[in-house]
């Protein structure tokens, strides 16, 4: 079945999953990134999540401004948008509800063996990269309300091929389901995406707080912080801010999300 064909009623699915809560849905061939599709969409409004999906990026970036390598078909790039309201702050915190939305689609889906690793990674369980999130906010216009994105690459098959230059995985890997229908996939994540943000809306992390303890891959490992080499043990996230506790000789450190990046010790 061509890729078009497979995602048609994708958009009348989501709305019988979550009605209400949807707009616009984009599922393109080629694009030079869904989250830059979405930052620049005329039609994003607080209230609705209008999503993109590409079977290609051109152009796909992640955080610390890595490039987000991925090749048609082998990964499932897309983005999850609504406009900001006027003076509405965004919080770091909100990729890690969104990480654990993803692992929920994956988990309804039937699979297993993967792990979350502060603040936008999902890893297996010897720590390859599963997928990534990334939360983007910007006004591209001043004539528009700024955009709010969140964008997820997911490793479907064959992401030893990508060159990528640290530990990669993919679906094929973990225990489920042999071929999960890309549908069927979109659906169950973008469902999970989307009702984990509007909980982080409503209430922080406390709603994802239970899965966000069964899922931490960091908790009890030893891992260094890049950029500035400090070591400790990862001892659990501060559900009420997101941040990761890090607990070293001299007492409980706390780090906030943002562009600070972790890898646990032998992982890599
Ligand atoms: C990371 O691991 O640093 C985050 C990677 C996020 C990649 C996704 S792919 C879909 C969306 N479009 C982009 O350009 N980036 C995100």
């Amino acid at each position: 079945m061509s890729w078009e064909r497979s995602l048609v009623g994708l958009a009348d699915g989501l709305e019988v999953d979550l009605p209400g809560r949807w707009g616009a849905v984009h599922c393109l061939q080629r694009v030079d990134s869904t989250n830059r599709r979405l930052l620049e969409s005329s039609t994003l409004v607080p209230d609705r999540y209008e999503v993109c999906v590409a079977r290609e990026q051109t152009a796909g970036h992640g955080r610390r401004g890595r490039a987000w390598l991925s090749s048609p078909d082998a990964s499932l790039t897309f983005s999850v948008a609504r406009a900001l309201s006027p003076d509405e702050a965004v919080d770091p915190a909100l990729s890690l509800a969104v990480g654990v939305g993803v692992a929920r689609g994956l988990e309804r889906c039937g699979f297993s063996g993967f792990g979350f690793k502060w603040p936008n990674d999902l890893v297996t369980e010897d720590g390859a990269k599963l997928a990534g999130v990334l939360v983007e906010a910007r006004a591209v216009r001043e004539d528009r309300l700024p955009a709010l994105v969140v964008g997820v690459g997911l490793n479907r098959v064959g992401a030893h091929t990508l060159g990528v230059d640290r530990r990669v995985a993919d679906l094929s890997q973990l225990p489920g389901p042999a071929e999960a229908a890309l549908s069927d996939l979109l659906r169950a994540v973008l469902v999970e995406v989307v009702r984990a943000w509007d909980d982080f809306a409503r209430s922080g992390l406390a709603l994802v707080a239970n899965d966000h303890a069964r899922l931490d891959h960091l908790r009890g490992r030893r891992i260094t912080v890049l950029d500035t080499g400090e070591e400790g043990i990862a001892a659990g996230i501060d559900h009420g801010n997101g941040a990761l506790l890090l607990q070293r000789p001299d007492g409980l450190k706390r780090l906030y999300s943002g562009e600070i990046s972790v890898r646990v010790l032998g992982d890599d």
